[in-house]
C-alpha cells in the first residue's frame, strides 16, 4: 500500500478502508509515515471529511496505538469531561475537583494548546513542581486514593493522538469534524471511563464557528461513545468571548483559584457547575440533575472542591501555597492597558483574536518544538454587553518580550468592538447532546 495513493484518495473524496486507515495512522506512530505525507492526509481529511464508519475506524486504530487502562480494581463510577477547545476555558481546572469532591472518580487525560486555544496541560504545568507524566501505575494510585488524577497523553495512552495532534496544531488542521472526534473519544476511551461529558464550544473562539457544526461534532462523539458502551452526554456552548476575564496559562490558574474560592467571574462559575453537575449525574451520585447541581454548587461553597484541588496539586509534585500566592506563580515581566477611545457598549469581542494575541506572546506554539511562556496573556477588564466610557481600560496584555507585545495589541484592538447599542445577551449553554 502506498501512502501517497491514500493521500490521492482522500484529496478526491473517497472512503477509505479500515485496513488503510490502520496503515496510515500505525504508520505514522512508529515513524514510517513521515510529517509531510500526514500532513498532507490531514489537510485532505481537513477538505473531503470523513463518514461515520471511517471515524470509528480511525478512532479504534488510534486506542490500538497504545495501551487501555482497566480502572475496574478502583471502586466507584469513572466519569471524565473534555471541551473541544476554547479561548480562557478553564472549566476542566474546577469541575474536575467539583465532581471528585462529590465521590466521582475522574480520569482526567488532558491535551495541551492547538491554534489559538489553551490547553489544560500547559495550565497545569505553569504550577511550579506540576507533573502531568505520571505513569500509569502512579496515575491509578493516585485515583484510587483521591478521586482525581491529571494526566498527559504519553507514549502508552493513544500515542498517534499524541503525534497527531501536535501536527494539526501546526498545519492548520485542527477545525475537522472527524479529526476533532477521533482525536477526543480515542484518548477518552483508552483512559477507561464509565461515562463522559463533552463540552463542544461554538463561536469566534471555538473550532466550530457555527452551531449545526457544534451539534454535528456533538452528536458524532456521542455516537462513537455510544458504540463502545459509554455514557456520553455533550453541552454546545458559546465561546463567541473568552470565558471568565483570564487568558494564558498561569492568568488562568489565578482565575480558577478565585473561582474555586466563591469569587469566580459568573459565566465561569455557572458552566463549570453544570459540566460538574452532570459529571454527577452521569456517575449516578446524584438521583437528578438538580440534585446534582445543589451538590456541585455545596462542593463550592464549602471549600471542598478547592481543597481537593490543592491535594491534587501537592501529590503532583506542585506547589499548592502558588493557588494562594500568586508570586509563587510564573508572573509576566510587562504589561500593557488597551483602552476604548470611545464610549458605548461592548458589542464584540472576537474570542480567536485574543487567543491568537495570547499566542503571539507565547502562550501557545508557533510549531511543534516551541515552549509555552506560562506568565503571558490577557486579563479582560470587561465582558459583551457592558457600557464603557471613552478611555475606559477593555483589557491588559502581560508579556515578557517586548518584540511580541505590538502584533498582539493590534490583534487585541481588532477583536473589541463597541456600539451605540446595547447588543442581545446571549446564551452561554445552547444546546444539550445525548
Ligand atoms: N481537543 C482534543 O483533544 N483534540 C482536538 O482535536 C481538539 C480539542
Amino acid at each position: 500500500m502506498r501512502t501517497v495513493d491514500l493521500i490521492h484518495k482522500k484529496r478526491d473524496g473517497v472512503e477509505l478502508s479500515a485496513e488503510e486507515i490502520s496503515h496510515l495512522v500505525e504508520g505514522y506512530t512508529n515513524g514510517e509515515i513521515p510529517d509531510y505525507q500526514m500532513s498532507a492526509f490531514l489537510m485532505a481529511v481537513f477538505y473531503s471529511g470523513m463518514v461515520d464508519r471511517e471515524v470509528s475506524v480511525l478512532t479504534d486504530t488510534m486506542i490500538r496505538s497504545g495501551r487501555s487502562l482497566d480502572l475496574s480494581g478502583i471502586p466507584g463510577v469513572k466519569v471524565d469531561k473534555h471541551s473541544t477547545g476554547g479561548v480562557g476555558d478553564k472549566t476542566s481546572l474546577i469541575s474536575a475537583p467539583l465532581a471528585a469532591a462529590a465521590g466521582v472518580i475522574v480520569p482526567m487525560i488532558s491535551g495541551r494548546a492547538l491554534g489559538h486555544a489553551g490547553g489544560t496541560l500547559d495550565k497545569l504545568e505553569s504550577i511550579p513542581g506540576f507533573r502531568t507524566d505520571l505513569s500509569l501505575d502512579e496515575f491509578k494510585a493516585q485515583l484510587g486514593e483521591m478521586g482525581l488524577a491529571f494526566i498527559g497523553q504519553n507514549s502508552e495512552l493513544a500515542p498517534a493522538d499524541k503525534k497527531l495532534y501536535a501536527l494539526r496544531d501546526v498545519t492548520a488542521t485542527v477545525e475537522s469534524i472527524p479529526l476533532i472526534a477521533s482525536s477526543i473519544m480515542s484518548k477518552k476511551i483508552a483512559e477507561g471511563i464509565d461515562a463522559l461529558v463533552l463540552d463542544v464550544k461554538v463561536g469566534s473562539g471555538a473550532f466550530m464557528k457555527k452551531q449545526v457544526d457544534a451539534r454535528r461534532l456533538a452528536q458524532m462523539m456521542v455516537g462513537i461513545g455510544r458504540r463502545v458502551d459509554k455514557r456520553v452526554q455533550a453541552l454546545i456552548t458559546d465561546m463567541s468571548q473568552p470565558l471568565g476575564y483570564a487568558v494564558g496559562n498561569a492568568l488562568e490558574v489565578m482565575e480558577v483559584s478565585q473561582t474555586l474560592q466563591g469569587s469566580g467571574p459568573a459565566d465561569l462559575t455557572r458552566l463549570s457547575i453544570e459540566l460538574a453537575a452532570r459529571m454527577i449525574f452521569l456517575a449516578k451520585a446524584a438521583p437528578s440533575l438538580e440534585a446534582a447541581r445543589d451538590i456541585a454548587q455545596r462542593k463550592l461553597v464549602d471549600g471542598s472542591a478547592y481543597r481537593k484541588f490543592k491535594q491534587v496539586i501537592q501529590a503532583q509534585g506542585g506547589n499548592p501555597a502558588a493557588l494562594d500566592k500568586f508570586e509563587l506563580l510564573p508572573n509576566a515581566t510587562g504589561m500593557r492597558e488597551i483602552t476604548t477611545p470611545r464610549a458605548g457598549y461592548v458589542s464584540v469581542i472576537n474570542a480567536e483574536g485574543i487567543g491568537n494575541a495570547s499566542v503571539r506572546m507565547g502562550a501557545g506554539r508557533g510549531r511543534k518544538e516551541d515552549a509555552i511562556d506560562a506568565a503571558v496573556g490577557v486579563i479582560l477588564e470587561v465582558k459583551v454587553g457592558e457600557k464603557v466610557e471613552a478611555g475606559s481600560v477593555l483589557c491588559r496584555l502581560y508579556y515578557t518580550k517586548e518584540e511580541s507585545v505590538e502584533e498582539a495589541a493590534e490583534l487585541v484592538e481588532d477583536s473589541f468592538r463597541i456600539s451605540g447599542q446595547k447588543p442581545d445577551e446571549r446564551e452561554l449553554i445552547l444546546e444539550v447532546v445525548g
